[in-house]
């Protein structure tokens, strides 16, 4: 008899050393999850909320260092007020009740992003976040919010400008270094792997820097769907690929962060 995979350790046929150290995920399809199943829209961002969260669970389990999840984008403004309203009012309420659990297993919360139009109490409680768990070291967990590519790219442009007018650095200082040094993502190495559901293929504005030479896996599950099955999925589809980065041999594994 075949026995059913136990999701709770790495799967034998991934290689740990062949894993990504850092994954992305756009999570798409929230709201046709609700609208199939006759629910309102919210129900969906609820539901994606628990998928999240297994997936940050599932990263610590499997030895994945870093997650970076695409939750609000600049654009998601544009949605019905109540939607939004509903989804910053779900931040805050994940927040008071996961953080204690996310301090005991050791995942370090950031939140990238402009986070200054957010109202003030969830401006708060995501600073407390950020500096109760700066120094844990299992997972590290980001949370983009009100996050925009190019508006990065911007304000990290704008920010080395300011360091060459004021002598800071010169010019010729100004490399693809320097620039990621000014990133929000820094100082984690750039995602070996981006996920995003729902069988939509773009990214959105999501990390253009860091993902130009990231695998990019799409799947036509919804977000809230997108289990432990499905993430093992795409990780084996991951190790399947080369990652040659321009030149002829497979590039060297992952370098743990
Ligand atoms: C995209 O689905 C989903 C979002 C814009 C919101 C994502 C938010 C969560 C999963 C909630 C909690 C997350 C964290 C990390 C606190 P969609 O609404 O665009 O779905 P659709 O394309 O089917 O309309």
């Amino acid at each position: 008899m075949i026995q059913p995979i136990n999701y709770s350790t790495l799967p034998v046929d991934l290689h740990p050393e062949a894993l990504p150290s850092h994954v992305a995920v756009i999570m798409d399809g929230n709201g046709r999850w609700a609208t199939q199943r006759g629910l309102p829209r919210v129900a969906g961002h609820r539901q994606g909320a628990q998928t999240v969260k297994d997936l940050l669970r599932c990263c610590k389990d499997w030895g994945i260092e870093a997650l970076t999840v695409y939750a609000f984008s600049t654009e998601n403004w544009r949605r019905p007020m109540a939607e939004v309203t509903f989804l910053l009012r779900l931040f805050e309420r994940l927040l008071r009740r996961e953080l204690a659990d996310m301090q005991r297993e050791g995942v370090r919360i950031r939140f990238l992003g402009d986070l200054s139009p957010l109202p003030e109490r969830l401006q708060a409680l995501m600073q407390e976040a950020m500096a109760m768990t700066c120094s844990n070291q299992r997972v590290q967990f980001n949370v983009a919010v009100n996050y925009g590519g190019r508006q990065e790219l911007v304000a990290a442009t704008r920010h080395i400008a300011q360091q060459v007018a004021c002598g800071a650095i010169s010019i010729n200082d100004v490399d693809e270094a320097a620039l990621a040094r000014v990133l929000l993502t820094y100082p984690l190495p750039d995602p070996e792997l981006l996920i995003r559901t729902s069988g939509e293929q773009r990214l959105s504005n999501f990390l253009p820097w860091q993902l130009a030479y990231t695998e990019l896996y799409f799947t036509d599950l919804l977000w809230p769907e997108f289990d432990r099955a499905a993430f093992y999925q795409a990780l084996q589809w991951y190790q399947g690929r080369q990652r040659r980065f321009g030149g002829l041999a497979p590039a060297p594994l992952p370098q743990s962060l």
